[in-house]
């Protein structure tokens, strides 16, 4: 019992993630209303988070490494509610900036800090499914702050309310982390053994740990790479793959649905503000619900037809949604709404939930913690250039040519994942490494393999 409280409260980490980053979409309409922007200006807003996600991110690995799990968590939730104060109070637009990058640094810090902790605290049987738990959290945050936008959308000032709101989880994560435990697996390894066996009595009930204890001291001998071993050759290839994972994740457009969608809408024709983040908060719910629907059936479906199939939808989607603003027709706006609903189902079903999953998966334990920190930086990178491009694209290109470079880039991103996404479905993380070192290419590392040794852990994970 004990550990679903912990991770509940740790995965406040992934909510404030989705609710920091979805509220944008909403108040940029109303900060609009304030202060005259540039578009360069209205990049800037929506992209100052990504900036300080990815300058997070960088140092994450470090971060927990040296000061903890518990106290850098202590330290993100105080950067959430520093940077909402004073991107809400902000008396202009610099001061929005600086309260949003604090935000960012404290959002990429939390990406990477806040699902290791939740793998750290859960027992091995849970791990996968409390993996895809923070993706749901994450989509849970987003979807509220568009309902948060929609309820603020008549107030005065509405975008320092829509900001403000954000504090109540960051709070919440604070005060909620002080009373939870250090990670087991961070107390060994600076042989705090007694403190370690402590806290796994805690979080597991039935108070025999002295097996999983012994484990952990077990994986820790494994010698952790450096930064330059990381380019070692038989590594460079999984290295490449989680890299290709966080570009095609951002580059095929999510976010300019996401952060952008309301400023679509009143393109399509819906001509006032509060229909449009109505419609948004449609795509807020369909977001949770074909997440609810991946992490049921990864297991069950197995990764690569989640997400082939998702990347045909996705570029049927986008396609459809260009086609409709080259022919300009008075169905447009429905039929925008219609092609935003189906993308980002399809998005959250494959794409959205397999880079944190695949990523938690598909490095041998030695790089594990560099190689996933690289990979999730390589997603807030592009997660950068494509929101602080969109709307100039827009403007250059119009936007039937716009959405048609994202469907191109489902297209390249198809291809590559056909050929290169291994299927991991019921393999374990020691069968999949033991199939790079020994050279297999990409799509076959999730081989099982039955040696004596693994074969009787390939029914596990
Ligand atoms: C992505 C975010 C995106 C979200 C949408 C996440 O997996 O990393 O960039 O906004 O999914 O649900």
């Amino acid at each position: 019992m004990a550990v679903y409280l912990v991770c509940a409260i740790a995965a406040l980490a992934g909510l404030l993630f989705g609710f920091d980053t979805g509220i944008i979409s909403g108040a940029l309409l109303f900060i609009e209303k304030g202060f005259t922007l540039t578009t360069v200006m209205k990049e800037l807003i929506v992209s100052s988070v990504l900036l300080g996600a990815m300058a997070g991110s960088l140092c994450s690995g470090q971060l927990t490494d040296r000061y903890g799990r518990k106290p850098v968590i202590l330290i993100i939730s105080s950067l959430f509610i520093i940077g909402t104060l004073i991107a809400s109070l902000a008396p202009n637009v610099q001061t929005i900036l600086i309260g949003r990058l604090c935000i960012g640094i404290a959002i990429g810090i939390g990406s990477y800090t806040a699902p290791l902790y939740i793998a750290e605290v859960a027992p091995l049987e849970l791990r996968g499914g409390l993996v895809s738990f923070n993706q749901l959290a994450i989509t849970i945050g987003i979807m509220c702050s568009y309902f948060i936008n929609y309820l603020f959308t008549n107030t005065e000032a509405s975008w320092r309310w829509m900001f403000l709101i954000g504090i109540i989880p960051a709070v919440l994560l604070f005060f909620g982390m002080f009373f939870l435990p250090e990670s087991p697996r961070w107390l060994v390894k600076q042989k705090k053994l007694g403190q370690a066996k402590e806290t796994l009595r805690y979080l597991r009930a039935n108070g025999n740990v002295d097996h999983e204890l012994s484990s952990i001291e077990k994986s820790l001998s494994v010698h952790q790479a450096s930064f330059s071993e990381i380019m070692a050759p038989w590594i460079r290839p999984v290295l490449f793959l989680g890299i290709m994972l966080g570009f095609l994740q951002q580059v095929t457009g999510i976010n300019t649905i996401i952060y952008y969608a309301p400023t679509i809408f009143q393109m399509t024709g819906f001509q006032d503000t509060s229909t449009s983040i109505l419609a948004t908060v449609g795509i807020g719910i369909v977001n949770v619900l074909a997440t609810i629907f991946a992490v049921v059936f990864l297991d069950k479906l197995g990764r690569r037809v989640l997400l082939l199939t998702g990347l045909v939808g996705m570029f049927f989607s986008l396609a459809i949604l260009s086609l409709a603003f080259q022919w300009n027709s008075d169905s447009l706006r429905w039929i925008a709404v219609l092609c935003t609903f189906t993308y980002v189902i399809c998005f959250a079903f494959s794409l959205g939930a397999m880079l944190w999953l695949l990523a938690s998966e598909i490095f041998p334990l030695n790089v594990r913690g560099i190689a996933m920190s690289i990979a999730i930086f390589s997603g807030w990178l592009w997660n950068f250039v494509v929101s602080a491009t969109f709307l100039s694209l827009l403007n250059s290109l119009g936007p039937a040519n716009t959405f048609m470079v994202y469907a191109v880039m489902c297209v390249i991103g198809f291809i590559f994942c056909y050929y290169k996404v291994p299927e991991t479905k019921g393999v374990s993380l020691e069968a999949i490494e033991a199939n790079i070192r020994r050279g297999l290419p990409l799509r076959e590392i999730g081989q099982p393999i039955f040696t004596p040794e693994l074969a009787s852990e390939n029914i596990i994970n």
